[in-house]
């Protein structure tokens, strides 16, 4: 079986090649710049790195053609603070691409296309927990463009039966996330500390974030893919996680590293964007229809990332 992941060597995408190498399938990567980026050295050799650009029609035809595809991850986008900065060209990589990806699938027969959303694809002042099928009306042009691209995906799967399924994840944290987006400090924290290095939270203890662990991420795109047609009521789900305050999430890292030294420095426009979140989604449809289920709590995501970073 061969895999092709879009902005495969990013974040999820580096995580989503490591999991599929260790269960034996071939692995594409298609990404802007073609290099390494976060694939990890142990996995290097084992896929294959193609250059292109989701924005441009024949290199996405050309990459899945040539590989005789027969799932997608699509994964590559231009985030949240990148797709305010260039709206158009975020409209470009992230609409458009996506149209490109189901219009590529239609013509080579991909037998699925795993899309991942976000809990940005909800605006403000929405029911809490947020429903599967809560209305999304976005502030941000990325939420937009994702909230587009569900749409897409469903018209191309009630018209030419492509078999379109996605999640929505709230903040995904994990070893060597970044600094970028404002939701930064819930993976920064937990990295610095494990690695004995002080940090500064830029938000209230009182604010609270929707969390989602990695290896759960890579989780549930895996299981919905292999999820009975038959027993899906909806080609989008909702991913819940856990939904610490700062206040917690320093808690339960010190009582397994009581000697970090993490202190809070409140930003009031990171204060703001943080608690403009909802707190979290409402998963049970997932749980209810492909029997999805979180391997990790925050206590598991912290013995997880230090285990990993100590590897
Ligand atoms: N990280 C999160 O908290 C989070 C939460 C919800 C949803 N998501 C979604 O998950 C997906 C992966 O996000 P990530 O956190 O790994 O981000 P990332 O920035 O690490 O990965 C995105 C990848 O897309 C690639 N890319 C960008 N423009 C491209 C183009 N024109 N052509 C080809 N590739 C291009 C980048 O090179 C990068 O490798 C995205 O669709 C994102 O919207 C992420």
């Amino acid at each position: 079986m061969t895999s092709l992941i879009t902005g495969g060597s990013g974040f999820l995408g580096s995580s989503i090649a490591r999991e599929l190498i260790s269960q034996g399938e071939n692995v594409v990567l298609f990404n802007r710049s073609g290099k390494q980026g976060m694939i990890p050295d142990s996995i290097v050799d084992k896929v294959v790195f193609e250059q292109g650009d989701l924005a441009c029609w024949a290199e996405v035809l050309d990459v899945v053609s040539k590989h005789k595809v027969d799932t997608i991850y699509h994964c590559g986008a231009l985030l949240s603070g990148s797709a305010e900065e260039s709206p158009l060209k975020a409209y470009e990589v992230n609409t458009l691409g996506t149209w490109y990806i189901l219009e590529a699938a239609r013509l080579f027969d991909v037998k699925k296309v795993l899309f991942v959303s976000s809990i940005a694809s909800f605006g403000s002042y929405i029911e809490d927990p947020v429903p599967n099928t809560a209305p999304q009306y976005p502030s941000t042009l990325y939420g937009v463009s994702k909230v587009s691209s569900e749409r897409l995906g469903e018209y191309y799967k009630t018209k030419f039966d492509v078999n379109f399924r996605g999640v929505r994840f709230p903040s995904v944290i994990g070893p060597k996330r970044g600094e970028g987006g404002a939701s930064a400090y819930s993976s920064l924290v937990f990295e610095k500390a494990v690695l004995g290095e002080p940090y500064s939270i830029y938000v209230e203890p009182n604010s609270k974030i929707p969390l989602l662990y990695i290896k759960d991420a890579v989780k549930a795109l895996i299981e919905l893919g292999n999820a009975d047609e038959n027993s899906l009521n909806y080609r989008m789900y909702n991913i819940r996680g856990f939904s610490p305050t700062a206040k917690q999430i320093v808690e339960e890292i010190k009582e397994i590293l009581p000697d970090a030294e993490i202190s809070f420095d409140p930003n009031q426009d990171m204060i703001n964007i943080v608690d403009g979140w909802p707190d979290c989604l409402d998963d049970s449809e997932a749980q209810n229809d492909w029997g999805w289920k979180n391997d990790y709590n925050i206590k598991d995501t912290l013995l997880d990332f230090k285990n990993e970073l100590e590897c």
